[in-house]
Parts: C-alpha cells; sequence; structure tokens
C-alpha cells in the first residue's frame, strides 16, 4: 500500500500495542504515540500536532480512559478523555484532511435486547464510562469529515491486564475461581480486532459508526471455562478445577454492567472485512502469545533408527 501512514494515539494500552504490531507487520509507516507524547486532552498536544509538517492518512485513537468502576466517582476525567479529547482530535483531522478511527464500546447499550446490537439500534449507557464514550462517538462523527467509529467488547490480550489474564493467574495459582454466568457478550482479541481496524483504514471504509466484536456471544463463566481448558491443554498442566457460576448480585461492583451486550458486526463484514477467527482459535493465540502461561514441553523426537537401544 504505497502512500498510506499511520497516527496512533494511546499507542502503550492494550489494543494500541496490537496495533502498533499489526502496522509494523504489514510494513505500514506508523508514528506511535503514548500520553507523554501526545495527551490528547492537552490543547498544547494537539496543537504542535496542528502545526507539525508530516503529513498522515490514518489517526487510529486507542487513547482511552478503562477504568469502568473509577469512572462513576471521577466521571469528569473520564469524559476528558473519552469524549472531548476524541472531540478535538476528530477536529483536528478535519483540519488537516485525515481520516480518524476512534474506539468505542458495547457499553453504550443499556443491556436489555434479546438480540446483538446493530450499529443503529438505541443507545442507553447504564454506567458513567458509558456516558463518556457515548458522547466521545458523537463528537467525532460530528466533528470528524471522515470518521469511523468501532464499537468493540470485552477486550483482552497479552499487554495490559484483562479479564483472562486474571482468570489463568487465579487458575495457575490454584485459587478458586468464581465467574459471573448471567451477564453476556462477545470476548474480542485486541489482536483480532487490530487487524479489523487496519482492514477498515486499507479499505476506506466510510465515515459512520461499525460494530466489530468476536464472533460468539457468551458469559463471563463460559469463556472463564474455555479459558482454563485451553491453558490445560497448552501447558499440559492438569484442568482439575471447577469454575462456579455466581450471579452478578454475588460480587458488587461500583459500576452497573449491560445484563447482555453482544454486537452484530455482520454489516462490517459486508464491507468485504474478513471476520473475526473462531473464539478458541483468538484464545489458543492468546494463551501461546502470553509467556505467563507455561508451554508444554513439546513430545520427544523418536531415536534415529539404529540408535542404540535402552534396556
Ligand atoms: N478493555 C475492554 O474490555 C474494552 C471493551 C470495549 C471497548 N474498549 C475500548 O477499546 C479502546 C482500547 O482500550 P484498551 O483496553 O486498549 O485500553 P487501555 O489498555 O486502558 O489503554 C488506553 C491507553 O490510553 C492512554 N491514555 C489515557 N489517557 C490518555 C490521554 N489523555 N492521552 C493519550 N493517551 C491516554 C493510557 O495511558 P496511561 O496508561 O498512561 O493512562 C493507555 O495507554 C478504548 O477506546 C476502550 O474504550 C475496551
Amino acid at each position: 500500500m504505497d502512500g498510506v501512514s499511520f497516527l496512533v494515539t494511546g499507542a502503550e494500552g492494550m489494543l494500541g500495542r496490537e496495533v502498533v504490531r499489526e502496522l509494523q507487520h504489514r510494513g505500514l509507516p506508523v508514528t506511535a504515540t503514548d500520553r507523554e507524547q501526545l495527551d490528547i486532552t492537552s490543547m498544547t498536544h494537539l496543537d504542535r500536532i496542528r502545526r507539525d509538517p508530516a503529513e498522515v492518512s490514518w489517526l487510529i485513537n486507542c487513547a482511552a480512559y478503562t477504568a469502568v468502576d473509577r469512572a462513576e466517582e471521577e466521571f469528569t476525567r473520564a469524559l476528558s478523555i473519552n469524549g472531548v479529547g476524541p472531540g478535538a482530535l476528530a477536529a483536528l483531522c478535519s483540519e488537516r484532511g485525515w481520516k480518524m478511527i476512534h474506539v468505542s464500546t458495547d457499553f453504550v447499550f443499556d443491556g436489555e435486547s434479546e438480540i446483538p446490537y446493530r450499529p443503529d439500534d438505541r443507545t442507553h449507557p447504564i454506567n458513567a464510562y458509558g456516558r463518556s464514550k457515548l458522547f466521545g462517538e458523537e463528537k467525532v462523527l460530528e466533528n470528524a469529515r471522515h470518521g469511523v467509529v468501532v464499537r468493540t467488547s470485552w477486550l483482552y490480550g497479552v499487554f495490559g491486564s484483562c479479564f483472562p489474564k486474571s482468570i489463568l493467574k487465579a487458575w495457575m495459582e490454584g485459587k478458586p475461581l468464581r465467574v459471573v454466568a448471567d451477564q453476556s457478550g462477545n470476548p474480542t482479541s485486541a489482536r483480532s480486532l487490530a487487524r479489523v481496524l487496519v482492514d477498515l483504514a486499507l479499505q476506506a471504509a466510510p465515515h459512520g459508526l461499525y460494530h466489530a466484536a468476536g464472533p460468539e456471544t457468551m458469559t463471563w463463566h463460559e469463556f472463564a471455562s474455555r479459558l482454563v481448558g485451553e491453558a490445560s491443554r497448552v501447558s499440559g498442566l492438569p484442568h482439575d478445577v471447577h469454575v462456579e457460576p455466581i450471579r452478578t448480585e454475588d460480587r458488587p461492583s461500583p459500576a452497573r454492567r449491560p445484563r447482555f451486550s453482544a454486537l452484530d458486526s455482520s454489516a462490517t463484514w459486508a464491507l468485504g472485512v474478513e471476520p473475526m477467527p473462531s473464539v478458541d482459535q483468538d484464545i489458543h493465540d492468546f494463551i501461546n502469545d502470553w509467556e505467563e502461561v507455561p508451554k508444554a514441553v513439546p513430545a520427544a523426537t523418536p531415536e534415529p533408527s539404529g540408535a542404540p537401544e535402552t534396556p
């Protein structure tokens, strides 16, 4: 792809690092910025980018405030990073003639649906984080001349903390596993999402709202059980663990979570973007990629014939 270049914000986060890795893997030019280099809430930083002679084709915004529970108490901060900052970035992109991809969340929905949410379904966030992200979506679509807002869900990956790491660490330490079994959604590998975001850019996806999430809907309990099963296969460690299903009210948290937040991503795949692999495949890749899960020693190669026989 000649002439396509990228600027990634929040490049030290879980998704940001995967996006940079994906771009580098494809040999595409990328400028990766962390919060120190480009704080999306800092007018000084944004002005510096405004005056920077470097041209980019796509800005991919992976910067976000993702502390869902803390956002209940820090709404102003969450709104600044998830709402006002992305809006300012979008305006900057328009001035510079850059296209923008912005990442949002399933938590803009209230979870009352029985079927996966489509991009144009009614939003109604039930926590502060979701409200801050919804504001960001609106500002990006309003301020960017070419803005692609991609909602995803239940993101996990090797860079940073996430549900699969917590589950597998507890499992490896022999701790009891009690996992919520009455919330459903789409586990989504950050690595697979990064590939989809780059594909959307290379296919020049039109301005608008998109969904991109893993292909299966399941509860956190089922996700945890699949993680342990695969980690046991890969590591050779015994599987003998009972993953106890619990209810949301058994583990109270400051922020409410939607009961059901699966996303219908079919419109994204209809653009010609390759859908994400199966959850089992992505779990397998994640476990292989994460060095903290021991890998079983490969089966010994048989001795060549003629080798001395052991008694
Ligand atoms: N994680 C999930 O389960 C999930 C689910 C659905 C959607 N999403 C969305 O997916 C996107 C990526 O999430 P993630 O899990 O990769 O988040 P993450 O790991 O928390 O990364 C966010 C990054 O943004 C940086 N950041 C924070 N404030 C900033 C600012 N003012 N300017 C520039 N950078 C800033 C953070 O840096 P510091 O660490 O220095 O603060 C961090 O490196 C977000 O838009 C999120 O809302 C996530």
